[in-house]
């Protein structure tokens, strides 16, 4: 008989019950250590629903990666919604992500898509889009609730106008319902003066909450009610909980936390044993790092992820904290060669590296008259040069 290996793997054992209860886009039901931040957003927006029409809500929520901006603003939504169709309003929620959808247009296009599915992509100028979207919500009687997620990438690309029109759209319609409402997440949102009036940005303002890292005792919470749906009985060590939340608590990431969980029960598996020990956690910290994430590295075009490859070997080789541009392009056009791609001139390399820059990938900055001559400087603040270069080079195989 031939090795199968197919049911070698089905009848293998694994410390995993339902591992997609690990994937990032899972949100909980609870969400410990939020509950004062719910409450806020619910005390905010239940005008929407008590006197639907009468006002719009607008807030923002601003904090690092893996707080649970995205979860809250998910599970507050969908509350919102349920009450509403308890109550007989129609209530829509609708989450964009602005780090994929880039420019207005493609954001407008989305919110008008939830009611018209059909709605060509082409066509029409941002505006229209609006102005056909507010038709729709008052033709069928519905509102809508919006969520425009990482709108700072968006924002530092293509600068406030966003808020500007959404507000406008609301606050434009005296007389007649009032149907959007939206929650701007992000790990900061540059509120601009320039852009935005005074009147607007001070509401704004009065709804900004920051979400603060999560302590060591918060994310042991949030990875216990994780262990209970997503492993099976008893193979997690309480002292391996202990570690991870440790671990991630330099961070305050849950997002982070929670790979360290999954990749420690991986390690199980692959050794084949039914307990995940603290040990495997220390090993997974050494395999990842909270600011790779492949959700931002996946979506770079090829020649981005071969300059910052390029940046990485860079700055592991001379062993600082910033390398010149210069350097930098120098090595690049190494790590063309040995990927078998034509190198791009000076000022294509130029904007990909503000680019990159703008979105939090790499830091950049002038140097200081005298010493180098005056050029750009970079480098990670992070991310030790080492690992980049390792996932960078599995992410470009
Ligand atoms: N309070 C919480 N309780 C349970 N899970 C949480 C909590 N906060 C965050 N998470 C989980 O951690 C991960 C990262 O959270 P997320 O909302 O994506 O963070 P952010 O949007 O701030 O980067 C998600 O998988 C989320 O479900
Ligand atoms: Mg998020």
């Amino acid at each position: 008989m031939p090795h199968d290996y197919v049911e070698e793997e089905l009848g293998r054992r694994s410390v995993f019950k339902s591992e997609q209860f690990l994937s990032i886009d899972y949100v909980p039901e609870a969400l410990p250590h939020r509950e004062l931040e719910l409450r806020t957003l619910a005390q905010s927006f239940k005008t929407l629903i008590t006197t639907p029409g009468r006002t719009s809500q607008r807030f923002i929520i601003e904090g690092p990666v893996g707080t649970g901006k995205t979860a809250v603003a998910k599970r507050f939504t969908e509350q919102m919604v349920q009450a509403a169709e308890r109550r007989g309003i129609h209530l829509h929620k609708l989450h964009i992500n602005c780090r994929i959808n880039k420019s207005e247009y493609l954001v407008y296009l989305r919110m008008l898509r939830e009611f018209k599915p059909k709605f060509p992509r082409r066509g029409h100028s941002p505006e229209e889009l609006l102005q056909m979207l507010v038709e729709v919500l008052d033709v069928e009687d519905r509102y809508l609730l919006l969520i425009l997620d990482e709108l700072d990438y968006f924002i530092n690309q293509r600068g406030g106008n966003i808020l500007y029109d959404l507000t406008r759209l609301m606050d434009d319609r005296l007389n007649a319902p009032q149907r959007l409402s939206m929650i701007a997440v992000g790990r900061n949102i540059p509120l601009d003066g320039d852009v935005l009036d005074s009147s607007i940005l001070s509401t704004l303002q009065r709804n900004l909450m920051r979400f603060e890292r999560y302590s060591s005792e918060a994310l042991y919470a949030i990875l216990e009610d994780r262990v209970k749906i997503a492993f099976e009985n008893d193979a997690i060590m309480d002292e391996t909980l202990q570690v991870i939340s440790d671990i991630a608590s330099e961070h305050g990431d849950a997002r982070y936390a929670i790979e360290l969980l999954w990749r420690a029960g991986k390690q199980a598996d692959r050794n084949r044993v039914k307990i995940v020990i603290p040990d495997y956690a220390r090993q997974a910290k050494v395999d990842t790092h909270p600011e790779l994430r492949k959700e931002i590295f996946a979506t770079l075009p090829i020649h981005n992820k071969l300059v910052l490859l390029a940046a990485a070997r860079q700055l592991k080789e001379v062993r600082s904290a910033y390398v010149t541009m210069g350097e930098v392009e120098e090595m690049y056009r190494a790590v063309c060669e040995e990927y078998g791609e034509e190198p791009r001139a000076h000022t294509q390399v130029w904007e990909w590296v503000q680019n990159l820059n703008a979105h939090g990938v790499l830091d950049t900055k002038r140097s200081g008259a005298g010493q180098r001559g005056q050029t750009t400087l970079i480098g990670f603040s992070d991310v030790p040069a080492e690992m980049l270069e390792r996932f960078l080079m599995e992410l470009l195989k």
